[in-house]
C-alpha cells in the first residue's frame, strides 16, 4: 500500500480525505514521512520532491486549485500548512529545514488566493507562524471598502527564522538574513545579510552571514 502511494508522488488528488497517511520511501530509506492530509475541493495538488523527509506534518486544503510544492532534500519536522479559499500556493524550495515538533509546529497559512514562497536553504525553528491574511475584514469607516487585503509572503534563500516568530501578510525578506526569536515581522526588508528582530521587527545588524554549525569564536576567530 505504501509503495503504491509513493509511486504517485507528485500526488494529484481530488475529493480525497486522508486523515492519517504514513509514507515511507523504503526503497532508498531517504524519506520518512508521517503527515495528515485533508483534501476537499477540486484540483488541489501536493507535490513533494525527491529525498525530502517529513515528520509531524499536516497539510489541509480547503477550496479549489490550491498547491503545495516542497522541494528536494528538505528536512521538515512539525510543519502545518493550511490553504483556504482558491488558488493559494505554498512553495518551499530545496534543502529547507524546519526544526519544530508536533506540540510546537511551524504554521504556514495561505488564504484568499495568496502565496507563501520559501527560498532554498531556509531554516525555521519551532512555534513560527506565517499568515497571508488577517482572517477578518477591516473597512474604511466612510466608504466600507476593505483596507486589509491578504498579501503574499516571500522569504528569499537562506533566511533563518528564530523561534516564536510571527510573519504577517506582505512580508518580504531578502536572502541570507536572520529573524530574531519572538519577532513580529511585516513589511519588506530588501537588504540581504541583515538581522531583523523585535516587535515590530526592524534591522538590528547589517552585513552578517550565518551557518548551521556552531563555531567556537574564541578558538576560530577568523572563520570565513
Ligand atoms: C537574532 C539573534 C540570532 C541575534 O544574535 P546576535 O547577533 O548575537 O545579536 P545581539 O545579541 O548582539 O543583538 C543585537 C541587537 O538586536 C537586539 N535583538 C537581538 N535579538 C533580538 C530579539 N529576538 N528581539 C528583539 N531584539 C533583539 C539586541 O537587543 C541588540 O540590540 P541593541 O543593539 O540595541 O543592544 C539572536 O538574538 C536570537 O534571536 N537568537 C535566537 C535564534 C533562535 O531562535 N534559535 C533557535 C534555533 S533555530
Amino acid at each position: 500500500m505504501k509503495q503504491k502511494i509513493l509511486k504517485h508522488i507528485p500526488l494529484k488528488l481530488k475529493h480525497i480525505i486522508v486523515w492519517s497517511l504514513n509514507l515511507f520511501f523504503s526503497r532508498n530509506n531517504l524519506l520518512s514521512c508521517i503527515f495528515k492530509t485533508y483534501m476537499g475541493g477540486d484540483k488541489n495538488t501536493l507535490h513533494i520532491k525527491s529525498m525530502t523527509r517529513l515528520k509531524n506534518c499536516h497539510f489541509r486544503f480547503k477550496g479549489n486549485g490550491n498547491q503545495i510544492i516542497i522541494g528536494k532534500r528538505c528536512k521538515l519536522n512539525g510543519l502545518h500548512i493550511m490553504l483556504e479559499g482558491n488558488n493559494n500556493i505554498v512553495y518551499i524550495g530545496n534543502n529547507v529545514i524546519i526544526n519544530a515538533s508536533q506540540s510546537k509546529p511551524t504554521i504556514m497559512n495561505a488564504v484568499e488566493g495568496t502565496s507563501i514562497y520559501i527560498g532554498d536553504e531556509c531554516l525555521f525553528s519551532n512555534n513560527i507562524e506565517l499568515h497571508t491574511s488577517d482572517y477578518h475584514s477591516i473597512l474604511d469607516n466612510n466608504t466600507s471598502v476593505r483596507i486589509n487585503p491578504s498579501k503574499n509572503i516571500q522569504l528569499e534563500e537562506r533566511v533563518w527564522v528564530g523561534l516564536r516568530t510571527i510573519i504577517l501578510k506582505g512580508t518580504y525578506i531578502a536572502s541570507n538574513s536572520i529573524i530574531g526569536a519572538g519577532s513580529i515581522v511585516s513589511g519588506q526588508v530588501k537588504e540581504s545579510n541583515v538581522i531583523i528582530a523585535g516587535c515590530p521587527a526592524i534591522v538590528r545588524k547589517k552585513n552578517v552571514k550565518w551557518m548551521l554549525q556552531k563555531i567556537n569564536s574564541l578558538t576560530q576567530p577568523n572563520v570565513k
